[in-house]
Protein backbone atom coordinates (compact mmCIF):
# COMPACT_ATOMS: atom_id res chain seq x y z
CA UNK A 1 0.00 0.00 0.00
CA UNK A 2 1.03 3.14 -1.27
CA UNK A 3 1.73 5.86 1.83
CA UNK A 4 -0.42 8.75 0.51
CA UNK A 5 0.90 11.28 3.50
CA UNK A 6 4.45 10.14 2.33
CA UNK A 7 4.40 10.46 -1.17
CA UNK A 8 2.48 14.07 -0.61
CA UNK A 9 5.54 15.57 1.41
CA UNK A 10 7.52 13.87 -1.26
CA UNK A 11 5.69 16.15 -3.98
CA UNK A 12 6.04 19.30 -1.53
CA UNK A 13 9.75 18.38 -1.23
CA UNK A 14 10.36 17.90 -4.87
CA UNK A 15 8.54 21.34 -6.09
CA UNK A 16 9.72 23.63 -2.78
CA UNK A 17 12.41 25.19 -4.87
CA UNK A 18 10.32 25.87 -8.20
CA UNK A 19 7.79 27.63 -5.99
CA UNK A 20 10.41 29.61 -4.29
CA UNK A 21 11.04 31.45 -7.52
CA UNK A 22 7.57 32.55 -8.47
CA UNK A 23 6.88 36.53 -8.06
CA UNK A 24 3.64 35.52 -7.74
CA UNK A 25 3.71 33.51 -4.39
CA UNK A 26 1.26 35.32 -1.58
CA UNK A 27 3.13 36.97 0.96
CA UNK A 28 0.08 37.13 3.46
CA UNK A 29 -2.80 34.77 1.85
CA UNK A 30 -2.92 30.86 2.79
CA UNK A 31 -1.82 28.98 -0.16
CA UNK A 32 -1.18 25.16 -0.80
CA UNK A 33 2.29 24.34 -0.27
CA UNK A 34 1.66 22.65 -3.68
CA UNK A 35 -0.77 21.83 -5.88
CA UNK A 36 -4.23 23.13 -5.82
CA UNK A 37 -6.02 24.26 -2.38
CA UNK A 38 -10.02 24.81 -2.45
CA UNK A 39 -12.33 25.21 0.05
CA UNK A 40 -11.70 26.35 3.56
CA UNK A 41 -12.79 24.02 6.03
CA UNK A 42 -13.43 23.36 9.72
CA UNK A 43 -12.75 26.62 10.78
CA UNK A 44 -12.61 27.01 14.27
CA UNK A 45 -10.79 28.69 17.12
CA UNK A 46 -10.14 25.82 19.37
CA UNK A 47 -8.35 26.60 22.85
CA UNK A 48 -7.20 29.71 22.09
CA UNK A 49 -5.64 28.71 18.43
CA UNK A 50 -7.44 29.89 15.12
CA UNK A 51 -7.35 26.64 12.80
CA UNK A 52 -7.79 26.41 8.86
CA UNK A 53 -8.18 23.65 7.10
CA UNK A 54 -8.53 23.43 3.53
CA UNK A 55 -9.20 21.27 0.25
CA UNK A 56 -5.93 20.06 -0.99
CA UNK A 57 -4.50 17.87 -4.19
CA UNK A 58 -1.04 17.39 -3.22
CA UNK A 59 -0.06 15.53 -6.53
CA UNK A 60 -1.91 18.12 -9.30
CA UNK A 61 -2.57 21.60 -9.89
CA UNK A 62 -6.17 19.97 -10.84
CA UNK A 63 -9.32 18.39 -9.00
CA UNK A 64 -8.85 15.11 -7.30
CA UNK A 65 -8.73 12.87 -4.56
CA UNK A 66 -8.64 15.79 -1.80
CA UNK A 67 -6.59 15.99 1.72
CA UNK A 68 -7.21 18.60 4.28
CA UNK A 69 -4.40 20.61 4.51
CA UNK A 70 -3.76 22.70 7.93
CA UNK A 71 -3.05 25.96 9.07
CA UNK A 72 -2.70 26.72 12.95
CA UNK A 73 -2.65 30.28 13.84
CA UNK A 74 -2.88 32.15 17.42
CA UNK A 75 -3.47 36.01 16.02
CA UNK A 76 -4.50 35.17 12.61
CA UNK A 77 -1.25 36.93 11.33
CA UNK A 78 1.15 34.18 11.68
CA UNK A 79 0.25 30.66 10.40
CA UNK A 80 2.02 27.79 10.64
CA UNK A 81 1.73 24.62 8.58
CA UNK A 82 0.77 21.70 9.92
CA UNK A 83 0.73 17.64 9.11
CA UNK A 84 -2.29 17.89 7.25
CA UNK A 85 -5.32 16.49 9.26
CA UNK A 86 -6.88 13.76 6.35
CA UNK A 87 -5.69 11.78 4.43
CA UNK A 88 -7.80 10.19 1.68
CA UNK A 89 -7.08 6.18 2.14
CA UNK A 90 -9.96 4.76 3.18
CA UNK A 91 -12.84 2.98 1.71
CA UNK A 92 -15.44 5.50 2.35
CA UNK A 93 -13.27 8.56 1.34
CA UNK A 94 -10.92 7.22 -1.60
CA UNK A 95 -11.98 9.77 -4.01
CA UNK A 96 -11.57 12.40 -1.38
CA UNK A 97 -11.94 13.90 2.10
CA UNK A 98 -14.21 16.59 1.40
CA UNK A 99 -15.58 19.54 2.50
CA UNK A 100 -16.52 19.71 6.03
CA UNK A 101 -16.43 21.68 9.49
CA UNK A 102 -15.17 21.41 12.87
CA UNK A 103 -16.52 21.96 16.39
CA UNK A 104 -15.20 21.25 19.86
CA UNK A 105 -16.86 18.81 21.70
CA UNK A 106 -16.24 17.50 25.13
CA UNK A 107 -12.55 19.44 24.77
CA UNK A 108 -12.20 17.80 21.96
CA UNK A 109 -11.74 19.01 18.22
CA UNK A 110 -14.27 17.32 16.17
CA UNK A 111 -14.25 17.04 12.46
CA UNK A 112 -17.10 16.13 9.69
CA UNK A 113 -16.44 15.93 6.43
CA UNK A 114 -18.08 14.29 3.26
CA UNK A 115 -16.58 10.75 2.06
CA UNK A 116 -16.73 10.42 -1.34
CA UNK A 117 -16.97 7.35 -3.32
CA UNK A 118 -17.05 7.80 -7.38
CA UNK A 119 -17.72 5.26 -9.88
CA UNK A 120 -16.56 6.43 -13.15
CA UNK A 121 -17.32 9.83 -14.34
CA UNK A 122 -21.43 10.36 -12.59
CA UNK A 123 -21.88 7.92 -10.52
CA UNK A 124 -20.76 8.70 -6.94
CA UNK A 125 -21.36 7.63 -3.09
CA UNK A 126 -21.27 10.16 -0.36
CA UNK A 127 -20.37 9.63 3.69
CA UNK A 128 -20.83 12.30 5.86
CA UNK A 129 -17.47 11.59 8.60
CA UNK A 130 -16.17 12.25 11.99
CA UNK A 131 -12.81 12.54 12.83
CA UNK A 132 -11.41 13.72 16.36
CA UNK A 133 -8.50 15.13 17.78
CA UNK A 134 -7.59 15.87 21.53
CA UNK A 135 -4.39 18.34 20.75
CA UNK A 136 -6.09 19.27 17.40
CA UNK A 137 -3.36 18.47 15.24
CA UNK A 138 -3.92 14.67 15.06
CA UNK A 139 -7.01 13.01 13.86
CA UNK A 140 -8.51 9.75 15.02
CA UNK A 141 -10.96 9.04 12.17
CA UNK A 142 -14.34 7.22 13.02
CA UNK A 143 -15.64 6.53 9.91
CA UNK A 144 -19.68 7.09 8.31
CA UNK A 145 -22.02 8.90 10.74
CA UNK A 146 -25.04 10.16 8.42
CA UNK A 147 -25.89 8.85 5.76
CA UNK A 148 -27.70 9.67 2.71
CA UNK A 149 -31.54 10.00 3.22
CA UNK A 150 -33.49 8.77 0.31
CA UNK A 151 -34.95 12.03 -0.70
CA UNK A 152 -31.78 13.45 -2.35
CA UNK A 153 -29.59 12.45 -5.14
CA UNK A 154 -25.64 11.56 -4.25
CA UNK A 155 -25.02 15.20 -4.57
CA UNK A 156 -25.16 15.46 -1.00
CA UNK A 157 -21.99 17.02 0.93
CA UNK A 158 -20.47 19.84 2.70
CA UNK A 159 -21.42 19.41 6.44
CA UNK A 160 -21.92 22.11 8.52
CA UNK A 161 -22.36 21.30 12.18
CA UNK A 162 -22.89 23.74 15.44
CA UNK A 163 -24.70 23.57 18.58
CA UNK A 164 -27.94 25.52 19.53
CA UNK A 165 -30.20 25.12 22.64
CA UNK A 166 -28.19 22.05 23.84
CA UNK A 167 -29.02 20.61 20.80
CA UNK A 168 -26.42 19.27 17.91
CA UNK A 169 -27.37 20.40 14.33
CA UNK A 170 -25.65 20.00 10.98
CA UNK A 171 -26.80 21.10 7.52
CA UNK A 172 -25.54 19.38 3.99
CA UNK A 173 -25.54 20.86 0.35
CA UNK A 174 -27.74 18.74 -1.39
CA UNK A 175 -29.89 18.13 -4.70
CA UNK A 176 -33.52 16.78 -4.17
CA UNK A 177 -34.46 13.99 -6.62
CA UNK A 178 -35.89 17.05 -9.11
CA UNK A 179 -32.23 17.80 -9.11
CA UNK A 180 -32.73 21.86 -7.30
CA UNK A 181 -30.03 22.35 -4.97
CA UNK A 182 -31.21 22.29 -1.36
CA UNK A 183 -30.41 22.27 2.19
CA UNK A 184 -30.75 19.14 4.24
CA UNK A 185 -30.83 19.94 7.86
CA UNK A 186 -30.13 17.46 10.56
CA UNK A 187 -29.71 16.57 14.80
CA UNK A 188 -28.26 15.08 16.90
CA UNK A 189 -27.66 14.73 20.38
CA UNK A 190 -24.27 12.77 20.61
CA UNK A 191 -23.03 13.71 17.36
CA UNK A 192 -22.69 9.70 16.17
CA UNK A 193 -26.60 9.36 15.39
CA UNK A 194 -27.71 11.64 13.04
CA UNK A 195 -31.90 12.32 12.80
CA UNK A 196 -32.96 13.94 9.40
CA UNK A 197 -35.17 16.83 10.13
CA UNK A 198 -35.93 17.51 6.47
CA UNK A 199 -35.62 20.51 4.06
CA UNK A 200 -34.46 23.77 5.55
CA UNK A 201 -33.87 25.57 2.44
CA UNK A 202 -34.16 25.15 -1.55
CA UNK A 203 -33.89 26.43 -5.29
CA UNK A 204 -37.56 26.63 -5.67
CA UNK A 205 -38.64 26.87 -1.76
CA UNK A 206 -39.47 30.00 0.00
CA UNK A 207 -40.64 32.39 -2.82
CA UNK A 208 -37.16 31.40 -4.76
CA UNK A 209 -38.00 30.55 -8.53
CA UNK A 210 -35.14 28.84 -9.69
CA UNK A 211 -32.07 29.37 -7.68
CA UNK A 212 -29.54 26.24 -9.25
CA UNK A 213 -29.06 22.77 -9.52
CA UNK A 214 -26.84 21.84 -6.47
CA UNK A 215 -26.17 24.24 -3.44
CA UNK A 216 -22.59 23.54 -2.07
CA UNK A 217 -21.25 23.71 1.35
CA UNK A 218 -24.15 25.81 3.32
CA UNK A 219 -23.22 27.45 6.72
CA UNK A 220 -25.58 28.70 8.64
CA UNK A 221 -25.58 30.76 12.39
CA UNK A 222 -27.12 33.30 14.19
CA UNK A 223 -25.92 36.92 14.07
CA UNK A 224 -27.83 39.43 16.45
CA UNK A 225 -31.42 38.43 16.09
CA UNK A 226 -31.36 37.05 12.48
CA UNK A 227 -30.23 33.89 10.99
CA UNK A 228 -28.57 33.70 8.15
CA UNK A 229 -27.59 30.93 5.97
CA UNK A 230 -25.12 30.98 3.10
CA UNK A 231 -24.89 28.57 0.26
CA UNK A 232 -22.74 27.97 -3.09
CA UNK A 233 -25.49 27.23 -5.57
CA UNK A 234 -24.59 25.65 -8.93
CA UNK A 235 -26.45 26.52 -12.35
CA UNK A 236 -27.71 29.91 -11.64
CA UNK A 237 -27.86 32.05 -15.17
CA UNK A 238 -26.58 35.22 -15.33
CA UNK A 239 -29.02 38.50 -14.74
CA UNK A 240 -27.98 41.63 -15.45
CA UNK A 241 -24.99 42.70 -13.56
CA UNK A 242 -25.97 40.06 -11.30
CA UNK A 243 -23.96 36.19 -10.99
CA UNK A 244 -21.69 36.53 -13.33
CA UNK A 245 -19.36 34.21 -12.25
CA UNK A 246 -19.78 30.05 -13.13
CA UNK A 247 -21.09 29.65 -9.59
CA UNK A 248 -21.92 31.95 -6.90
CA UNK A 249 -21.77 32.55 -2.93
CA UNK A 250 -24.53 34.07 -1.53
CA UNK A 251 -26.69 34.76 1.67
CA UNK A 252 -30.01 34.53 2.82
CA UNK A 253 -31.39 36.65 5.87
CA UNK A 254 -33.90 34.98 7.63
CA UNK A 255 -35.22 33.70 10.89
CA UNK A 256 -35.41 30.27 11.87
CA UNK A 257 -38.13 28.40 14.61
CA UNK A 258 -35.45 26.17 16.03
CA UNK A 259 -35.27 22.57 15.31
CA UNK A 260 -37.71 22.73 12.62
CA UNK A 261 -37.45 23.33 8.83
CA UNK A 262 -38.98 26.38 9.06
CA UNK A 263 -36.89 29.37 7.52
CA UNK A 264 -38.41 32.02 6.51
CA UNK A 265 -35.82 34.28 4.73
CA UNK A 266 -35.61 37.09 2.08
CA UNK A 267 -33.41 37.09 -1.48
CA UNK A 268 -30.24 35.82 -2.43
CA UNK A 269 -27.57 38.24 -2.04
CA UNK A 270 -24.08 37.72 -3.21
CA UNK A 271 -21.31 38.16 -1.17
CA UNK A 272 -18.39 39.16 -3.33
CA UNK A 273 -18.99 40.95 -6.84
CA UNK A 274 -14.88 39.73 -8.11
CA UNK A 275 -14.04 37.30 -10.24
CA UNK A 276 -12.52 34.94 -7.87
CA UNK A 277 -14.88 33.68 -5.04
CA UNK A 278 -16.33 30.68 -3.93
CA UNK A 279 -17.08 28.14 -1.02
CA UNK A 280 -16.64 30.24 1.88
CA UNK A 281 -17.24 29.34 5.35
CA UNK A 282 -17.42 31.40 8.73
CA UNK A 283 -17.18 29.83 12.49
CA UNK A 284 -17.11 32.09 16.04
CA UNK A 285 -13.85 32.91 17.48
CA UNK A 286 -13.61 33.04 21.31
CA UNK A 287 -13.96 36.88 21.13
CA UNK A 288 -17.91 36.79 20.03
CA UNK A 289 -16.64 37.92 16.17
CA UNK A 290 -18.28 35.62 13.54
CA UNK A 291 -15.25 35.59 10.89
CA UNK A 292 -15.19 34.02 7.24
CA UNK A 293 -13.26 32.97 5.04
CA UNK A 294 -13.69 31.95 1.52
CA UNK A 295 -11.61 30.49 -1.60
CA UNK A 296 -10.39 32.84 -3.01
CA UNK A 297 -10.64 30.67 -6.87
CA UNK A 298 -13.28 29.06 -8.40
CA UNK A 299 -13.95 25.89 -10.55
CA UNK A 300 -14.62 27.37 -13.76
CA UNK A 301 -13.30 27.31 -17.30
CA UNK A 302 -10.00 29.69 -16.81
CA UNK A 303 -8.52 28.20 -13.83
CA UNK A 304 -6.56 25.75 -15.82
CA UNK A 305 -4.88 29.25 -17.46
CA UNK A 306 -3.68 30.47 -13.96
CA UNK A 307 -0.28 31.30 -14.76
CA UNK A 308 0.77 30.02 -11.21
CA UNK A 309 0.39 26.57 -12.60
CA UNK A 310 3.71 26.35 -14.32
CA UNK A 311 5.17 26.60 -11.05
CA UNK A 312 3.40 24.04 -9.63
CA UNK A 313 0.60 25.28 -7.30
CA UNK A 314 -2.66 26.62 -7.78
CA UNK A 315 -5.30 29.32 -5.48
CA UNK A 316 -5.39 30.52 -2.62
CA UNK A 317 -7.77 31.36 0.78
CA UNK A 318 -8.90 34.92 1.36
CA UNK A 319 -7.75 37.25 3.76
CA UNK A 320 -10.36 36.68 7.34
CA UNK A 321 -13.31 38.80 7.46
CA UNK A 322 -16.12 39.79 10.21
CA UNK A 323 -19.54 39.75 9.07
CA UNK A 324 -21.36 42.26 10.54
CA UNK A 325 -25.32 42.71 9.89
CA UNK A 326 -26.70 46.13 9.02
CA UNK A 327 -30.22 45.59 8.38
CA UNK A 328 -30.84 42.90 5.59
CA UNK A 329 -27.15 43.08 4.45
CA UNK A 330 -24.10 41.41 5.68
CA UNK A 331 -21.14 43.89 5.85
CA UNK A 332 -17.62 42.36 5.77
CA UNK A 333 -14.73 44.37 7.19
CA UNK A 334 -10.91 42.54 7.35
CA UNK A 335 -10.12 41.53 10.74
CA UNK A 336 -8.73 44.21 12.99
CA UNK A 337 -5.62 41.62 13.39
CA UNK A 338 -4.29 42.43 9.59
CA UNK A 339 -3.38 46.25 11.10
CA UNK A 340 -0.34 44.34 12.32
CA UNK A 341 0.84 44.06 8.88
CA UNK A 342 1.35 47.02 8.39
CA UNK A 343 5.41 47.98 7.83
CA UNK A 344 5.44 51.72 8.53
CA UNK A 345 3.33 54.56 9.03
CA UNK A 346 0.86 55.70 5.95
CA UNK A 347 2.11 57.79 3.32
CA UNK A 348 -0.54 60.13 3.09
CA UNK A 349 -1.95 61.86 -0.24
CA UNK A 350 -4.14 64.76 -0.17
CA UNK A 351 -5.25 65.32 -4.08
CA UNK A 352 -8.05 67.76 -5.64
CA UNK A 353 -8.60 66.74 -9.04
CA UNK A 354 -10.90 68.27 -11.94
CA UNK A 355 -10.64 66.74 -15.44
CA UNK A 356 -7.15 65.18 -15.41
CA UNK A 357 -5.56 62.44 -14.84
CA UNK A 358 -2.51 62.02 -12.42
CA UNK A 359 -0.36 59.62 -11.57
CA UNK A 360 1.93 58.00 -9.10
CA UNK A 361 5.11 55.04 -9.53
CA UNK A 362 4.71 53.92 -6.30
CA UNK A 363 1.50 54.08 -4.42
CA UNK A 364 -0.07 50.53 -5.56
CA UNK A 365 2.70 48.36 -3.47
CA UNK A 366 2.98 45.14 -4.70
CA UNK A 367 2.31 43.86 -0.88
CA UNK A 368 0.44 46.86 0.29
CA UNK A 369 -2.93 48.30 1.65
CA UNK A 370 -4.96 51.09 0.41
CA UNK A 371 -7.64 53.91 1.38
CA UNK A 372 -8.73 56.25 -0.51
CA UNK A 373 -11.92 58.29 0.66
CA UNK A 374 -13.84 60.32 -1.97
CA UNK A 375 -15.09 63.72 -0.79
CA UNK A 376 -17.04 66.34 -3.15
CA UNK A 377 -17.78 63.49 -5.79
CA UNK A 378 -19.26 64.81 -8.92
CA UNK A 379 -17.89 63.37 -11.79
CA UNK A 380 -19.38 60.97 -14.97
CA UNK A 381 -16.68 59.06 -14.28
CA UNK A 382 -13.80 58.00 -12.00
CA UNK A 383 -11.39 55.63 -13.14
CA UNK A 384 -8.07 53.96 -10.89
CA UNK A 385 -5.68 52.05 -12.71
CA UNK A 386 -3.81 49.71 -10.14
CA UNK A 387 -0.38 48.31 -11.49
CA UNK A 388 -1.24 48.89 -15.46
CA UNK A 389 -3.55 45.80 -14.93
CA UNK A 390 -6.91 46.49 -12.53
CA UNK A 391 -9.08 48.89 -13.86
CA UNK A 392 -11.70 50.21 -10.83
CA UNK A 393 -14.43 52.07 -12.51
CA UNK A 394 -17.31 54.12 -10.87
CA UNK A 395 -19.82 55.80 -12.83
CA UNK A 396 -21.68 58.14 -11.09
CA UNK A 397 -24.69 58.65 -13.13
CA UNK A 398 -25.21 54.80 -13.52
CA UNK A 399 -24.70 54.59 -10.29
CA UNK A 400 -22.30 51.54 -11.43
CA UNK A 401 -18.95 50.44 -10.08
CA UNK A 402 -16.70 48.31 -11.91
CA UNK A 403 -13.61 46.11 -11.74
CA UNK A 404 -11.98 45.09 -14.72
CA UNK A 405 -8.83 42.49 -15.33
CA UNK A 406 -7.40 40.63 -18.16
CA UNK A 407 -8.10 36.94 -18.39
CA UNK A 408 -5.74 34.48 -18.06
CA UNK A 409 -6.68 32.85 -20.69
CA UNK A 410 -5.73 35.05 -23.86
CA UNK A 411 -5.45 38.61 -21.87
CA UNK A 412 -8.74 40.08 -22.78
CA UNK A 413 -10.52 42.69 -20.76
CA UNK A 414 -13.26 40.77 -18.90
CA UNK A 415 -15.61 43.07 -15.74
CA UNK A 416 -17.72 42.72 -13.08
CA UNK A 417 -20.08 44.96 -12.10
CA UNK A 418 -22.56 46.27 -9.09
CA UNK A 419 -24.61 48.73 -8.23
CA UNK A 420 -23.67 51.11 -6.32
CA UNK A 421 -25.70 54.40 -5.24
CA UNK A 422 -22.53 56.45 -3.93
CA UNK A 423 -18.82 55.86 -3.52
CA UNK A 424 -17.36 56.89 -0.61
CA UNK A 425 -14.22 54.52 0.68
CA UNK A 426 -12.25 51.94 -1.23
CA UNK A 427 -10.23 49.58 1.23
CA UNK A 428 -7.67 47.81 -0.43
CA UNK A 429 -5.67 44.81 -0.08
CA UNK A 430 -3.18 43.65 -2.64
CA UNK A 431 -1.11 41.07 -2.40
CA UNK A 432 1.57 40.13 -5.50
CA UNK A 433 -1.70 38.67 -7.32
CA UNK A 434 -4.09 39.23 -5.77
CA UNK A 435 -6.67 42.54 -5.02
CA UNK A 436 -9.59 42.50 -2.26
CA UNK A 437 -12.11 45.48 -2.47
CA UNK A 438 -14.08 47.09 0.06
CA UNK A 439 -16.19 49.55 -0.79
CA UNK A 440 -17.81 52.06 1.45
CA UNK A 441 -17.07 49.85 4.81
CA UNK A 442 -17.60 46.51 3.38
CA UNK A 443 -21.02 46.68 1.91
CA UNK A 444 -19.48 45.58 -1.37
CA UNK A 445 -16.48 43.32 -1.84
CA UNK A 446 -14.85 42.60 -5.10
CA UNK A 447 -11.98 39.96 -5.25
CA UNK A 448 -9.87 38.94 -7.88
CA UNK A 449 -6.45 37.33 -8.82
CA UNK A 450 -4.73 39.24 -11.59
CA UNK A 451 -1.01 38.64 -12.86
CA UNK A 452 0.80 41.63 -13.44
CA UNK A 453 4.49 42.78 -14.06
CA UNK A 454 5.98 42.30 -10.36
CA UNK A 455 8.00 45.19 -10.47
CA UNK A 456 4.95 47.70 -11.64
CA UNK A 457 3.55 49.62 -8.57
CA UNK A 458 1.80 52.49 -10.22
CA UNK A 459 -1.69 53.98 -9.22
CA UNK A 460 -3.23 56.42 -11.81
CA UNK A 461 -6.09 58.53 -11.34
CA UNK A 462 -8.29 59.82 -14.08
CA UNK A 463 -11.32 61.88 -13.03
CA UNK A 464 -13.78 63.14 -15.52
CA UNK A 465 -15.40 66.17 -13.51
CA UNK A 466 -14.12 66.59 -10.12
CA UNK A 467 -13.25 64.74 -6.60
CA UNK A 468 -11.29 64.94 -3.55
CA UNK A 469 -9.23 62.35 -2.94
CA UNK A 470 -7.49 61.60 0.53
CA UNK A 471 -5.24 58.42 0.20
CA UNK A 472 -3.54 56.59 3.04
CA UNK A 473 -1.14 53.77 1.91
CA UNK A 474 0.69 51.08 3.52
CA UNK A 475 3.26 48.62 2.40
CA UNK A 476 3.05 45.07 4.38
CA UNK A 477 5.44 42.60 6.18
CA UNK A 478 5.38 39.43 4.56
C1 LIG B 1 -16.88 23.18 -3.57
C2 LIG B 1 -16.72 21.66 -3.60
C3 LIG B 1 -17.47 20.99 -2.47
C4 LIG B 1 -16.72 19.70 -2.33
C5 LIG B 1 -15.30 20.14 -2.57
C6 LIG B 1 -14.43 19.11 -3.24
O1 LIG B 1 -15.85 23.85 -4.22
O2 LIG B 1 -17.13 21.16 -4.86
O3 LIG B 1 -18.84 20.81 -2.71
O4 LIG B 1 -16.88 19.14 -1.06
O5 LIG B 1 -15.37 21.29 -3.39
O6 LIG B 1 -13.11 19.55 -3.28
Amino acid sequence: QVDLLQKAYKKVEDNKENIQLDPYRLHFHLMPPTGLLNDPNGLIHYKGTYHVFYQWNPFQTAHGSKFWGHYTSRDLIHWQEQQPALVPNEWYEKDGCYSGSAIEANGELVLFYTGNVKHGEDKRETYQCMAVSSDGLKFEKKGPVLFLPEEYTSHFRDPKVWKREDVWYAVVGAQNLNKEGVVALFSSTNLKEWNHIGILAGSKLNGLTDLGYMWECPDFFKLGEKDVLLVSPQGVEAKGHLYQNEFQSGYFIGKWKVGTTEYLHGEFTELDRGFDFYAPQTFEDERGRRIMIGWMGITDEQEVYQPTIEKGWVHALTIPRELVLEGEKLIQKPVTELKQLRQEDGIKYNVKLENEEKSWEKLAGVVSELKIRFEHLEAETIELNIRSHLKLTYNQDQNLFTLQRKRFKDGKVESRSCELPKLEELYIYLDTSSVEIFINGGSEVFTARFFADPKDEEFAVNVKGQVHLFIEKWNLVS
